[in-house]
């Protein structure tokens, strides 16, 4: 590799320290990241090159998993860090980011530059301009942006016009990090490189798909950014959906940007618009409330006072098209649930005889695919077995593989593997314009509803409990329940309108 340098806008933030240090750290030490190359922090704090790298030195040890940390190496990776004290959102600073540029790398047109935003995201519109009219916009330049990518379809629109002045679409890595996990990825690698389940994978043999990704935490300190954003834009209008996209999506004739990316792009497209009738009956929406000692959201740091922002969503999709019609996708996300756990859980269909009673007299549960994402990243394939024994009671067994019976390799960290791609010239796994368009599309009106109709129901649900009682509800069409590893609470006082 040439000359790489790389530019992080809202370098004193918790990101860069928490991620992407971290990650450059990684390829350093799997010789990814070779030679002669330059990490150039800039955020409005006092930092120069000397305090700023003792500050990621000291950072790292916190961050850089303990099997990963090689002292002598962590030594020679900090010496790559730089740092310019500016304010991104005003024009004077970009002329002296140009000049410290030079320094490093040598030259005004480095051929591998990378900008990466990790910025609040009111200064996504504003440093593009501000690269375009410093001339930093270089043809050798690609810019990483983090989401949320706007915060309605307009707004998504109108920041993709800004990039498009600034820059070719090849040039903008819009970053979603869930598609840097090996685990997302091998959705793919398990649909597509399996001959068996394809056949199945439609909706002759699927009852319907659950997509979960909850977290047994709070806010913790980001409720000046998760106030103003919600579940809906900071989860579900980006993460849950690419999940659904990889379970959804046709195959691509080809693992590379346009073909992968275009089928993504098919998927939302095909995201059955919702109805009036639907944002109350298919969407649901909560919000933690106090439980034990556990905050409620609205006692979080920098959260409104009587903020309706919902830290919880649970919705019913649908998706028109040939292979999904009729087959509801149920996905949810939440703060402060019981654990945290990102899976895709496929529902078969029954068998169209039931020929075995078990002895309690039900009959053996329809087969059901579990992709875990995260922890206990692996497949669980539940089907029914004879118990051994006089007659014939079928019980329900799982067949489990777990990710790491693969071997060896360390899984790379989301941020390592997508930044990587970046630094290579590859975005097939960022997301496109037109995606993260569509999806907004979708999106959208459910976000215009909230914020015009005040009666628009918003449930509190106690800390550390499965979410909203209405929420199981959604299911109902299907009998169905959510795969929860324990059930919700029982005393049903606890929860409320809010
Ligand atoms: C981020 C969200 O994009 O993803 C966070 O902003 C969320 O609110 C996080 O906690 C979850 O990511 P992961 O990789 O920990 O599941």
């Amino acid at each position: 590799m040439n000359h790489f340098a790389m530019i992080i806008f809202g370098a004193s933030g918790d990101l860069t320290k928490r991620k992407l240090i971290p990650a450059l750290y990684t390829l350093y030490k799997e010789q990814r990241l070779t030679g002669n190359f330059s990490i150039l922090g800039v955020s409005r704090t006092k930092y120069d090159d000397q305090s700023f790298q003792t500050y990621m030195w000291e950072e790292m040890q916190h961050f850089i998993k303990k099997e990963l940390q090689d002292e002598h190496l962590m030594q020679e990776f900090v010496t790559h860090l730089h740092y310019l004290p500016m304010d991104p959102a005003k024009d004077e600073g970009y002329e002296r980011l140009k000049e410290k540029l030079v320094t490093l790398t040598k030259t005004d047109q480095p051929d591998n530059l990378l900008y990466y935003l990790s910025t609040p995201p009111s200064l996504y519109g504003e440093i593009p301009k501000h690269l375009k009219a410093a001339k930093l916009n270089t043809k050798g330049s690609r810019i990483i942006v983090e989401k949320p990518f706007g915060y309605s379809l307009e707004s998504a629109q109108a920041l993709n016009a800004i990039y498009a002045s600034a820059f070719k679409e090849q040039q903008v890595y819009r970053i979603d990090h869930f598609l840097g996990k090996e685990t997302a990825q091998n959705i793919l690698a398990f649909r597509f490189a399996n001959g068996i389940f394809e056949p199945l994978w439609n909706r002759n043999y699927v009852n319907y798909v659950e997509v979960t990704a909850v977290e047994n935490l709070g806010i913790e300190n980001r409720g000046g950014y998760y106030d103003s954003s919600g579940a809906l834009r900071d989860m579900v209008q980006n993460h849950l959906i690419q999940l659904v996209a990889l379970t959804a999506m046709e195959p691509p004739l080809y693992f590379d940007e346009n073909n992968f990316r275009n089928e993504v792009v098919k998927v939302y497209n095909s995201l059955k618009p919702l109805t009036k009738v639907d944002f109350d009956e298919h969407v649901v929406r909560g919000q933690y409330t106090v439980s034990g000692d556990k905050k409620g959201y609205r006692e979080e740091k920098n959260i409104a006072p009587g903020s309706r922002t919902e830290t919880y969503i649970a919705m019913r999709l649908n998706i028109d098209n040939w292979r999904w019609s009729g087959v509801p996708f149920y996905i949810r996300t939440g703060k402060q649930m019981p654990t945290k756990v990102t899976e895709i859980v496929v529902h078969f269909k029954e068998t169209p005889h039931q020929m075995f009673t078990r002895t309690d007299g039900t009959h053996p549960r329809p087969n059901k695919l579990i992709l875990r994402i995260q922890p206990n990243e692996g497949m669980v394939l539940n089907i029914g077995m004879k118990v051994p024994g006089a007659g014939f009671d079928v019980k329900e067994v799982s067949m489990n593989f777990t990710y790491d019976q693969l071997g060896g390799t360390p899984v790379m960290d989301a941020y390592a593997r997508l930044i990587d791609d970046c630094i290579q010239g590859d975005p097939t796994l960022f997301t496109r314009s037109d995606a993260v368009e569509a999806s907004w599309r979708f999106f959208d009106p459910i976000l215009k509803y909230w914020n015009e109709t005040l009666e628009a129901p918003l449930y509190g649900y106690p800390a550390g409990t499965w979410g909203p009682l209405e929420s199981d509800k959604l299911m109902s069409d299907h009998a169905a329940e959510w795969t929860n590893p324990c059930k919700n609470l029982t005393n049903t006082d606890l929860y409320c309108e809010l």
